[in-house]
């Protein structure tokens, strides 16, 4: 609590879980009233179960699973006064990621998380954040929107109404959690909201002894410094082959560099496949694991104990197979 504010924490298994939980969290707020549609933002992605794919602003996730589960519209990220504008009576939350992921490595901007925040107050919604790829410390700080309206005016104040974690919260071993705040945190009570295995003694002595290890090893500076390093490095080849690739995004150790249209690269324009899964496949062959977020973009979420040396490892194999392709 000490690291975000007063309210209340569920165990879960998994990130999707966690969003579910949320999702239960808004219905119940909104029930009596009724009110329970979620807007949800273009490109997000929200986890693989049936509310999961439903709340997930791609159509790739729901292809073959339809009809969708009701309730959640989707609006352009970023865009305050298209959040504005999709508000109806229904409407009981906003959820979004601090850093979209899947959608490309997308930043909120500080405007955009203050401006949410004032319309969910002044809308009566509940503002929901899903932390689970750019939360616990990936970013350099506990939270993504901690980093984004760091030396923000009136940025120390923000707080989401609720927050999935799931990923580096276990450091490899399965356990989500969602945090509700506290006015919030009682609307799931006993009965209504369970799981068999969330919260296991050892998951969470796995998630504790996890915590630990950042904090003794400092791993949010080295987060924070290391990834700055990398995404200048990127920036650099941005610079040096702008045939290549387009522009880098992202904060911390969640990193994304955007390749040009596939039909720009030669080398790439007659495979069926999309550009950043083309360079993805170059890069495992040299030893370098990364995954594709959408047709052009190549993420780089590097474990926080990554070391200064691996991480110059990572940027010459970038480069090598960049150059390859100028
Ligand atoms: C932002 C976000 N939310 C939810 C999920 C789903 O998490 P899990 O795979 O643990 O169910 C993911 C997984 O990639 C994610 O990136």
């Amino acid at each position: 609590m000490k690291r975000i504010g007063a309210g209340k924490c569920f165990f879960a298994n998994s990130g999707a879980e966690a969003n579910e939980g949320l999702f239960k969290v808004a219905r119940k707020f909104g029930h009596d009233e009724g009110r329970f549609e979620i807007l949800t933002a273009t490109n997000s992605f929200h986890g693989r179960t049936m509310a999961g794919i439903a709340a997930t602003g791609q159509d790739k996730v729901k292809k073959g699973f339809e009809p969708m589960m009701p309730g959640f519209r989707h609006i352009p990220f970023n865009d305050l006064e298209a959040a504005h504008n999709a508000i109806s009576p229904a409407t009981v939350a906003i959820m979004i990621e601090g850093v979209q992921g899947e959608g490309g490595v997308t930043p909120a901007t500080p405007e955009y998380l203050l401006g949410l925040r004032a319309l969910c107050d002044e809308k009566k919604l509940l503002l929901l954040m899903d932390g689970v790829q750019c939360g616990h410390y990936r970013t350099g700080k506990f939270q993504s929107f901690q980093r984004i309206l760091e030396n923000v005016p009136g940025g120390e104040n923000f707080l989401p109404d609720g927050l999935a974690m799931a990923k580096s919260l276990g450091g490899g071993f399965p356990i989500g959690a969602f945090w509700v705040r506290a006015p919030f945190a009682d609307l799931l009570g006993p009965g209504t909201h369970a799981s068999t295995f969330g919260g296991t003694p050892l998951a969470c002595a796995v998630a504790l002894k996890i915590l630990e290890v950042i904090e003794r090893e400092k791993l949010d500076d080295q987060a924070r410094k290391l990834g700055g390093w990398m995404k200048a490095e990127l920036e650099r080849l941005a610079k040096t082959y702008p045939h290549v690739v387009k522009n880098v995004r992202g904060l911390g150790f969640m990193l994304g560099f955007e390749l040009v249209e596939k039909e720009k690269i030669p080398t790439f324009a007659a495979s069926d496949k999309t550009a950043s899964l083309q360079f993805v496949n170059r890069l495992h062959e040299a030893g370098v694991l990364t995954i594709p977020a959408g047709a052009q973009v190549i993420r780089l979420l590097p474990p926080l104990n990554l070391k200064p040396q691996e991480a110059g490892e990572g940027i010459s194999k970038i480069e090598e197979v960049v150059k390859s392709l100028a």
